[in-house]
């Protein structure tokens, strides 16, 4: 890939000095994910030198060096030491009660201090809310009453609400405090750069969009499947269930952008309206149709793991056979798939052309000829594949299908470029960039086809279908053969 001439458009664009408040700063997405990604954007010189962090969690502190010296150890050895301490000295920890409005008006006194000595701005305040979203809420309307978020971003994790009900809620609650365009609500699936490869895919190339639609394509199948089961976070996922937990989002935003229109240019809400706009034209489920379109699984094993119920009905696959009625896709199914211990880590969007008309390579025909296919992989081997049917060195009616493909780990230095997803967003929010981030219609749009499923089967009506159960380690239930079938 020569991507040299595109060279000044490849750098990224630097930041404002930020001060990053992260509350639940010992939580496990702080821990895991976000003072990484932090740690490798500094390495990167993606952040502004500038550029301060306040750790906030209920959690009291040693001493601030204690702290600096417990954090360090998170950060890989080889990053430099001059680096590392440099990175540190970015972060102060900050103790408080957070359901206390007390502990509101010492954080505003530090966040003053900070923003004065490090000439910061009250637009590039952010707020990382890496809290429970009940405690997301209650954070937001401390921070509004102590008059620290009249600017400045906010930002929310998943999940936004059980269903369409209680996300309106939040919405309206979080719209009190927040104008909209303060408010980043992240997905991380969109943050991944094949993710983010899905519009350049469609839209940077003439050769896909004239095919991209119901006259050539058969059915469209987007799978995110995963090895590992429910892990240590039982409390959470027994409540969700896989429909809630990946279905209502990551699927749904994979679905979105390779199925929506062009958007009048690449940015946030021109993005944001072709997205709302497909999934007005989601065909609704019929309640008493749930079976029909939907078919919900759990692995053996599952009831038995700590923290979950010994009766739970929680599903932990799920497939559905969704409809878009508009002029592109008008009677093409999509297949949305997603399950844990299915023995794969592996997500793809699988676009499968329809057969060819006749066959003029007698004594094969038409239906001996597979169909073409096209495989965005998000994850692993992120790439593009495409299977055709071509001749195959040898006789001379030696056909078969063969792959084309491209991988982005064959790109010399890819590794330099590659940003994970949570860097990429920590840097999109500090460049006040809302493109990936979910607005506030679509998250609402997106529950509203699914809280008829998930109530449908909480109501325990046969309509609902069965939950199925399959052995660890298989990708679904048996019956899920039968239901791509049908
Ligand atoms: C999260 C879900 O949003 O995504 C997890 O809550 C899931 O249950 C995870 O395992 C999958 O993310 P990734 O990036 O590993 O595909």
């Amino acid at each position: 890939m020569d991507s040299s001439f595109r060279a000044s458009l490849c750098m990224e664009v630097n930041a404002m000095p930020c001060l990053l408040l992260i509350f639940g700063s010992e939580g496990d997405l702080a821990q895991r994910k976000l003072f990484p990604a932090l740690y490798q954007l500094h390495l990167r010189d993606l952040l502004h030198p500038r550029t301060q962090i306040i750790a906030c969690s209920r959690h009291p502190f040693e001493s601030e060096e204690g702290y600096r010296a417990r954090l360090a150890k998170r950060f890989p050895a080889d990053g430099g030491v001059g680096k590392t301490e440099s990175f540190l000295r970015r972060v102060t920890p900050f103790n408080g009660d957070f359901t206390d409005v007390t502990s509101y008006h010492l954080l505003f006194d530090k966040v003053f201090e900070l923003e004065q000595r490090s000439g910061i701005t009250p637009e590039n305040r952010i707020f990382y809310l890496a809290l429970s979203p009940d405690m997301a809420v209650t954070a937001t309307r401390h921070l509004q009453r102590c008059g620290m978020i009249a600017q400045g971003s906010v930002v929310f994790e998943k999940p936004f609400g059980h269903d369409l009900k209680s996300a309106c809620k939040l919405n309206d609650e979080l719209s009190r405090y927040l104008r909209e365009e303060q408010i980043y609500r992240i997905d991380h699936y969109s943050g991944k750069e094949t993710v983010q490869n899905i519009l350049m895919f469609r839209f940077a190339n003439i050769l896909f969009e004239p095919v991209w639609n119901r006259h050539n394509i058969d059915r469209v199948e987007i799978r995110a499947l995963e090895e590992l089961g429910v892990e240590h976070r039982a409390g959470y996922f027994d409540h969700a269930g896989v429909v809630r937990d990946m279905f209502q989002n990551h699927l749904i935003l994979m679905l979105s952008l390779a199925a929506m229109e062009i958007p009048v240019r690449f940015q946030g809400d021109a993005v944001h309206d072709e997205k709302a706009k497909l999934l007005r034209c989601i065909r609704p489920i019929p309640a008493q149709e749930t079976g029909k379109y939907f078919l919900r699984g759990q692995y053996l094993g599952y009831r038995e793991e700590p923290g979950v119920a010994p009766d739970s009905e929680t599903e932990t696959f799920a497939a559905a056979k969704l409809y878009i009625d508009n002029w592109r896709w008008a009677g093409v199914p999509f297949y949305l798939m997603s399950g844990k211990r299915t023995g794969v880590k592996c997500t793809d969007i699988r676009l499968i052309f329809k057969r060819v008309p006749e066959s003029i390579f007698s004594p094969l025909t038409a239906a001996d000829l597979a169909p073409d296919q096209l495989r965005l992989a998000v994850q692993p081997d992120e790439g593009f594949y495409l299977s055709l049917q071509a001749k195959h060195p040898g006789p001379k009616l030696c056909l078969g299908t063969l792959e084309m493909g491209f991988r982005y780990s064959s790109l010399l230095n890819v590794s330099e470029h590659m940003l994970t997803a949570y860097e990429r967003l920590l840097l999109d929010i500090m460049l006040h960039d809302r493109t990936l981030f979910m607005r506030r219609d679509t998250v609402e749009l997106s529950w509203e086809l699914f809280t008829p499923v998930l109530n449908q089967w909480a109501s325990g009506d046969p309509a609902g279908g069965p939950l199925h159960f399959y052995p660890q380690g298989m990708p679904g239930p048996e019956a899920l053969q039968h239901f791509l079938a049908q």
